[in-house]
């Protein structure tokens, strides 16, 4: 039996991603601040199981705690994969780092940076002691290669995101195990995220008549095409390379 553990499953690519997986046989546990009730009558109809754990990602004490449980029930004779996909994030503040607050930092960071660290560690913790293949996904941006104004935060934490899977996946090829991990950049999606994005002031964030007009000219992608791409990689893990960067526009 294959699990996914999906961070940010309430709605945009979480919610795609798990849906799809769903579809394929995969059970899931997903882990938001709000519930989808979407994916549980989704689980019933394929006979896969969808587990919901509320969470603040951006309280570290709670991430060490849920994924603790998460990590234990891991620990069941009928698992064969486990695919760990860190999805969640946040691209808020909005602004010139001049404009930030303590609290805003910590909070992007947390969501970001330190939630799929923490998560990655407790898992990969598991998965060693219970001899379990591990898929650990982390979604990145394009904006962690390139410095986007007002996007100071947000390009820091992708870029920190990146660094950090390519490292664990340089220490797990050391080790006797099939664990992969791998970088999914999306590109631009339908999401509430490029909302928010569209929604800021020129002041804030300079490209955004460049964002608006990615909406207006119909570039946005749908979440369910950009997740089919990631479940299409993930359905042939034997082919991922660890550590690699995997970008949808490389493929659509
Ligand atoms: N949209 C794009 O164009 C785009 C482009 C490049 C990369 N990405 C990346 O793709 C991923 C998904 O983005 P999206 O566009 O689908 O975003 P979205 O529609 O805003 O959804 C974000 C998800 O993350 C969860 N989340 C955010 N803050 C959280 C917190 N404090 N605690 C727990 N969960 C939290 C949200 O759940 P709750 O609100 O229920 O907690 C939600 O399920 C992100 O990593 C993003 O950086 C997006």
């Amino acid at each position: 039996m294959k699990y996914a553990i999906i961070t940010g499953t309430s709605k945009g690519l979480g919610a795609s991603i798990a849906a799809l997986l769903m579809k394929r046989g995969v059970h899931v546990i997903g882990v938001s601040r709000s519930k989808n009730t979407k994916l549980e009558n989704l689980a019933i109809e394929n006979s896969v199981s969808y587990q919901h754990y509320t969470c603040d990602l951006s309280r570290v004490e709670k991430v060490e705690r849920v994924f603790s449980i998460i990590a234990n029930q891991c620990n069941r004779p009928e698992i064969t994969d486990i695919y760990l996909i860190h999805n969640a994030g946040t691209v808020n503040p909005i602004n010139t780092a001049d404009q930030y607050t303590s609290e805003a930092i910590t909070a992007h960071v947390n969501v970001n940076l330190i939630a799929p660290m923490v998560a990655s560690s407790i898992v990969l913790k598991k998965s060693k002691k219970f001899n379990l293949p591990l898929i650990n996904v982390y979604v990145t941006s394009g904006a962690a290669d390139r410095s986007v104004y007002g996007w100071s935060a947000y390009s820091a934490t992708k870029a920190g995101i990146n660094r950090f899977a390519k490292t664990v996946a340089l220490e797990q090829s050391q080790l006797d195990n099939d664990n992969k991990v791998m970088i999914f950049d999306p590109s631009i999606m339908n999401t509430e995220m490029q909302q928010e994005i569209r929604s800021t002031s020129k002041d804030a964030f300079q490209d955004v008549n460049q964002f608006q007009q990615y909406k207006k000219d119909n570039k946005l992608r749908s979440t369910d095409t950009v997740a089919q791409v990631l479940i299409n990689i993930l359905m042939e893990s034997n082919k991922i390379e660890n550590g690699g960067y995997y970008s949808v526009k490389d493929v659509l």
